[in-house]
């Protein structure tokens, strides 16, 4: 019989760990520049083509390899940095394991040109399915050149899987800008097609700022500066009004490295208390310095994912220390977040207390199956019969709906917030804010459908400034935008104007719900550009929501009983009336049914 187990092939192997080393052409980008940091480089160059997917070149003035390490270096597990499994306990590089490279030249085709300072000449590799098919020696300057052609090209499936060319593009900017926050004494620049996409030069943290995300955010910046033995916190927090809705702003740095850790960031946002609203980030670029035992960074075949040895401990430093730059700026006190919130008293419990302690003088007791149904209507399909004791004069009502609309009565506003009205189904009430917001919901979308929505040209446009993963992201939906009635027009490197916006959400925009509006344009690009499934577009929902909040008619305004039964009559008129784009209720129903058991008149 022969054998069924097999020694793979270096190359397989090679090709298999790829696979969790290198997702993309942005995890290229990240290896290559991270070895060109560690060779203490001072100006990186990265230039991509296709997004990454048909060229990914990184050029840096670092230390470079003499000939034979380069030979080595594209060979599993062999790196320069650690020498035994101890020195993973104490890593100071960005690189450690010696794989990036083997993996990389098993699935792309790579040159690599380096020379050290000291060797006259240096060395030109081509390296084709993982082995050296050209060995030469070439003049070059100090430093290495790596160039990574056709990413998985004898991977298909995986290079199938590959985004599109922004998406891509949007990955390795991201990249290439957390590698420049992490290391402003570094120049980086990165071009894309041959422009120009980011150009972070040396200098201190706060001229990288500068260059990157532009002087609006700069001069928001807050210092932030603690030390507790050996932990070290420094960077800089924004003041809480730069809030974005995205978590992309959260730039958090621990021993050099860009991470994303829960620890620091719900440290950080508990910082700052209840000045920054529910689900919406500071934007911050926070270092935090510890001994590189009491980290473990070999958690994730990435990197990306990082363990502390005393979590508690870094969470308070960083909590205090978000409070301490807050208030330091002169920003008062903020309460902190509790995470309890107000129980309303529920009707059950009501109902259960007073049908106990009145039950002797019921002549009938209700059993709960018999009750009548208190119910949220939820569609016009969920026939109000149910809610009614049915009889033919119901039904006929029914079937008339515009009976319905006639008859409502509005009878007054509580709170400023909620219209009672009578209807034939009993006490209706509803929420004003929601209401709203679901009449300019289906405005909107009925106008997205006929391809005719109507636009509001702004008399002052309004400029935001992105960063630069943004930029090439608008850049590229900009012409969609324009059928949901946004015009955009690309001004200077980093910003854009907003020209006009959907007549619906009124006649001008701030500025906060501009750059709320660019995150929610970024994360729904694929929606942006097919447009799939208008009627379910989670990204109309938003940004309806984002205009609604502060346009609709709000919580707590004041509005005229004739407006609000117009507002009313032309809820109804819709579809679904019943719930609002989030789905939470617009109408709530008490039927006369459940009125009388709650005053106990069901004995008749
Ligand atoms: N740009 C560069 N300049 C100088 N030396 C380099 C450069 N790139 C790679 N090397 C050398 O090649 C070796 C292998 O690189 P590789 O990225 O595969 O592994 P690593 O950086 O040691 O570990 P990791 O797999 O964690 O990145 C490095 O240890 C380093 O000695
Ligand atoms: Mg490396």
């Amino acid at each position: 019989m022969s054998n069924k187990i097999v020694k793979l092939d270096k190359l397989t192997i090679n090709k298999i760990a790829a696979g969790e080393v290198i997702e993309r052409p942005a995890s290229v980008v990240k290896e290559l520049v991270e070895n060109s940091i560690d060779a203490q480089s001072r100006k990186i160059t990265i230039n991509i083509q296709e997004g990454g997917k048909k060229t990914v070149e990184v050029i840096d003035d670092g230390m470079g390899m003499e000939s034979n390490d380069a030979r080595l270096s594209i060979n599993r597990h062999t790196t320069s940095k650690i020498n035994n499994a101890d020195d993973l306990f104490s890593i100071h590089s960005l690189g450690f394991r010696g794989e990036a490279l083997a993996s990389i030249v098993s699935v792309a085709q790579v040159e690599i040109i380096t020379k050290t300072e000291e060797s006259d000449l240096g060395i030109h590799l081509v390296i084709e399915g993982g082995e050296i098919v050209s060995d030469k020696q070439a003049s070059a300057p100090k430093g290495t050149l790596i160039s990574v052609k056709n990413l998985f090209f004898n991977v298909p499936v995986r290079r199938k899987f590959l985004k599109t060319t922004s998406t891509e593009v949007n990955h390795i900017t991201e990249y290439v800008t957390k590698l420049a926050l992490a290391n402003p004494s570094i120049s980086f620049t990165l071009t894309h097609n041959g422009k120009d996409i980011l150009t972070a030069p040396k200098g201190d943290l706060i001229a990288q700022i500068t260059a990157i995300f532009g002087e609006n955010i700069a001069r928001a910046c807050l210092p932030i500066n603690k030390k507790e033995n050996d932990y070290t916190v420094t960077g800089f927090i924004t003041k809480p009004e730069f809030s974005r809705k995205s978590k992309d702003y959260l730039y958090i740095f621990v021993n050099g490295r860009a991470v994303t850790n829960k620890v620091i960031s719900e440290a950080v946002l508990r910082g700052y208390g209840t000045s920054v609203p529910h689900n919406r980030y500071p934007i911050i670029f926070l270092y935090f310095d510890l001994p590189p035992d009491e980290v473990d960074v070999n958690v994730h075949p990435t990197k990306k994912e990082i363990r502390f040895s005393n979590e508690a401990k870094v969470y308070a430093l960083i909590e205090s220390a978000t409070r301490e730059s807050l208030e330091k700026s002169g920003l008062k006190l903020f309460e902190t977040v509790t995470e309890t919130r107000h129980k309303p008293t529920t009707l059950t419990s009501i109902e259960t207390k007073s049908l106990e302690s009145s039950k002797k003088k019921l002549p009938v007791s209700v059993s709960p199956r018999e009750r009548p149904d208190y119910t949220i209507v939820k569609s016009k399909e969920q026939r109000i019969d149910k809610f009614l004791p049915i009889t033919d004069k119901n039904i006929e009502l029914l079937e008339k709906s515009f009976e319905r609309k006639k008859s409502i009565r509005v009878l007054g506003i509580i709170k400023d917030t909620y219209i009672v009205a009578e209807t034939q189904e009993g006490l209706f009430l509803c929420d004003q804010h929601a209401a709203h917001e679901k009449i300019n919901y289906e405005k909107y979308i009925r106008q997205i459908k006929k391809k005719s929505v109507s636009i509001q040209q702004l008399l002052a446009p309004v400029s935001v400034t992105l960063k630069p993963s943004e930029f090439e992201i608008i850049e590229s939906i900009k012409e969609n935008l324009k059928s949901f009635g946004f015009e955009i027009e690309i001004f200077g490197k980093n910003e854009i104007l907003i020209r006009s916006i959907p007549a619906i959400m009124g006649v001008t925009i701030e500025f906060n719900s501009a750059k709320d509006m660019i995150d929610i344009f970024k994360t729904n690009v694929s929606e942006i550009k097919e447009k799939l499934d208008l009627e379910d577009l989670g990204f109309i929902k938003e940004i309806v929501s984002i205009f609604a909040c502060r346009r609709s008619i709000k919580a707590g305004d004041k509005i005229t009983l004739d407006r609000a039964e117009l507002l009313l009559k032309e809820l109804l008129e819709l579809e679904e009336p019943f719930a609002c784009p989030h789905g939470r209720p617009t109408i709530i129903i008490l039927n006369e049914k459940y009125i009388e058991e709650l005053f106990k008149r069901d004995y008749r």
